[in-house]
């Protein structure tokens, strides 16, 4: 039987606080858990959840994983908490650490996320900060993963915003060797000491791929990606980068350039008509739900080990 394994890092902050090794076997213990194959309990663990941006997915995927573990979760609403009051958070994580096994934080700023691991005496997860969204990406390699068998032979498209979520696949895709291409205005390029990073770990360098032309980008790619090109926090530059981003919608015109059985992920909430038409949405080729259910499984997996 697969077991849950120690984490050489004490939390997940990134992505690349998983060797790739850790990160298959994440993966795998996900498929595990998946298939009803694994029946692991952890019991009396409590997870904190501290949420200072709003959240379905992933809120509600840790609490199941959690129940699912033998464990619970408390969730922590910061306006009604001594966090929106202004409690630094070294005090908070001292605090919040003494009651819970692990916090899961989705915040802006990821030296605050990295404030929290520096001052909790328990794991620190990253359940979404304005730099990366490595649970998200977890759910997606798996998600890619079902339905090909090698990773290396994966081209993986991302188009749109070179947000948190482009972020985390290109770290992941250097981990683990997937061709990633990004498609996004100019001016919207993903992080640049990441990106720096992604190419040092890249044995082949000519994988990572950034572009201004969507249509060169997905010629003959094997997995759409797309995400909101404002997230959270950037509600007033809606206007604007509805205009900049227009033509980087992933519609039937840009699907007829990728592979014939390409896919079509979206880490959601989704907008329709602006970068993903309702069809392709729909469509045959869309795993967007499974990749949603998918966060379930893959975090229950990071638990189990986190937890070790
Ligand atoms: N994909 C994702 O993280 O969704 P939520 O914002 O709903 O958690
Ligand atoms: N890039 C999006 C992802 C939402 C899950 C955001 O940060 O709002």
């Amino acid at each position: 039987m697969l077991n849950p394994i120690k984490l050489a890092s004490k939390n997940f902050l990134s992505s690349l606080d998983t060797s790739l090794e850790e990160f298959i076997h994440i993966l795998e213990l996900a498929k595990n858990f998946k298939n009803k194959d694994l029946n692991i309990k952890l019991k009396e663990k409590v997870l904190g959840l501290i949420f200072d941006k709003s959240s379905t997915r992933t809120r509600v995927s840790f609490q199941v994983a959690m129940s699912r573990l033998g464990g619970t979760t408390v969730d922590l609403n910061p306006t009604t908490s001594q966090i929106g009051r202004g409690e630094p958070i070294r005090d908070t994580a001292r605090v919040l650490s003494r009651y819970c096994d692990v916090l899961a934080i989705r915040t802006f700023k990821q030296t605050d996320l990295e404030e929290y691991a520096k001052w909790s005496s328990k794991p620190v997860i990253n359940a979404l900060t304005d730099l990366e969204h490595p649970c998200q990406a977890l759910a997606d390699f798996m998600t890619i993963k079902e339905e090909f068998l090698d990773f290396n032979d994966v081209v993986l498209t991302f188009i749109g915003d070179g947000n948190n979520v482009a972020n985390s696949l290109i770290l992941c895709g250097a981990l683990l060797g997937v061709e990633v291409r990004i498609a996004c205005p100019k001016g919207y390029e993903p992080n640049s000491a990441l990106i720096k990073k992604a190419y040092e770990i890249y044995k082949n360098k000519n994988l990572l791929k950034i572009t201004n032309d969507p249509h060169s980008a997905v010629f003959g790619a094997n997995v759409l990606y797309t995400d909101v090109w404002s997230s959270m926090g950037e509600e007033n530059q809606k206007d604007e980068k509805e205009k900049v981003f227009n033509g980087f919608s992933i519609d039937s015109d840009l699907v007829s350039k990728a592979d014939k059985d390409a896919i079509i992920l979206h880490c959601l909430p989704a907008y329709r008509s602006k970068e993903i038409t309702d069809e392709i949405f729909e469509s045959q080729k869309s795993r967007i739900f499974d990749q949603a259910e998918n966060r379930l499984h893959a975090q229950q997996a990071l638990l189990s080990c986190l937890l070790q």
